[in-house]
């Protein structure tokens, strides 16, 4: 079975075209538009406009570099949310408009869902992961237990990519920052204490931007404030990810989302995995970060498990829950 994905929750708009083979997912294609704002951050409409001037082109060219024709697509689906509801009306109307012109089903998905289950579907024994799951918007720790996705830790303020862009914006890195802390971090020589707000199972960064931002004032090194950024909310994050492998006793930790691009990150979630006998995953980048192949495979899986979705019926939900999905093609 043959899917097409559209994926368009923020600033990224993507096509995705994957095969089911055998259970596991092949990706033909994947292409992906990036809106980069000339300063500041994201206007929704303004990212909206910039799907709709890229989308049919892109769904022409992932068509193109997966060797398919219209005919070949057997299903069409699409990101209906969380996200900005500009950007998630451009993408699902045109699902819409691709599953009306060739007469083929469509399917809407929950986004955070699709980064676990690409993980699932392209990575050989990550069965059933814990995700961590850490983008620009987004920072949760996933995971199935008793039919659903459930988050078991989430942000309470800013997901952790926007708090590394907006610390980065404001001393001058320019956006996106995430990788340019990166580097700096890595020539920090001397730890800043940073507030390490975890509370419960959830995680909070604002504080810790204020008081990085006051460091910076202070004239202190920016390479030793960026080291001490990511340690402290690499580190919250890795003892969040614990605490849920714990808890539902998994064995299986997944990364995803932009922010798993960063190697600090990936070293410390990793160590812990090994130090509890654990095994850790890590998609390839394209499919980390914001893409349509991710949509494409979680349509294939619902729409497998029998799930269908009428044209009129398919709406985008903002707001759309990762809990609030109904896991049929689970056991
Ligand atoms: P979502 O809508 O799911 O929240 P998004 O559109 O914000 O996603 P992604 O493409 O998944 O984003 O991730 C972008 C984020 O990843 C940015 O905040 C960027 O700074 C961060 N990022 C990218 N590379 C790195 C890196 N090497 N280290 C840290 N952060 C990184
Ligand atoms: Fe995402």
């Amino acid at each position: 079975m043959i899917c097409l994905g559209i994926e368009g929750t923020a600033h990224s708009i993507g096509v995705g075209v994957v095969n089911d083979d055998d259970g596991k997912c092949r990706v033909f294609s994947n292409l992906i538009k990036i809106y980069r704002p000339e300063k500041g951050g994201i206007h929704p409409r303004e990212a909206a406009n910039h799907h709709a001037k890229y989308i049919a082109d892109l769904i022409k060219e992932s068509m193109e570099k997966a060797k398919i024709c219209s005919n070949d697509i057997n299903l069409v689906s699409f990101s209906m949310g969380p996200g900005l509801g500009p950007c998630l009306r451009t993408a699902a109307t045109a699902a819409r408009a691709l599953s009306l012109s060739i007469n083929k089903p469509i399917i809407g998905v929950n986004h955070c869902v699709a980064h676990l289950e690409i993980g699932r579907g392209t990575l050989d024994d990550c069965n059933d992961p814990v995700l961590l799951y850490t983008s620009g918007a987004n920072t949760q720790v996933i995971a199935f237990a008793e039919g659903r996705y459930r988050v078991f830790g989430e942000t309470l303020d800013i997901g952790i990519g926007n708090c590394l862009d907006k610390f980065g914006r404001n001393v001058g890195l320019g956006f996106p920052s995430g990788p340019k802390i990166e580097e700096l971090a890595k020539k920090g020589k001397q730890y800043l204490k940073l507030p390490y707000s975890i509370k419960g199972m959830d995680l909070a960064f604002s504080g810790l931007l204020t008081a990085a931002g006051q460091y910076y004032e202070k004239g202190e090194s920016l390479e030793d404030i960026c080291y001490s950024i990511q340690e402290t909310t690499f580190a919250a994050l890795t003892e969040v990810t614990e605490r849920a492998m714990a808890h539902t006793e998994k064995n299986n930790v997944l990364l995803g989302g932009g922010v798993a691009s960063n190697k600090r990150l990936r070293e410390m979630v990793q160590i812990m995995a090994e130090e509890r006998g654990a095994s850790f995953f890590v998609p390839t980048r394209d499919l980390c970060i914001d893409n349509g192949a991710m949509i494409a495979w979680l349509g294939i899986l619902m729409y497998k498990s029998g799930i269908r979705l009428k044209v009129e019926g398919s709406f985008i939900d903002q707001r759309f829950r990762t809990d609030m999905v109904d896991v049929t093609w689970r056991d």
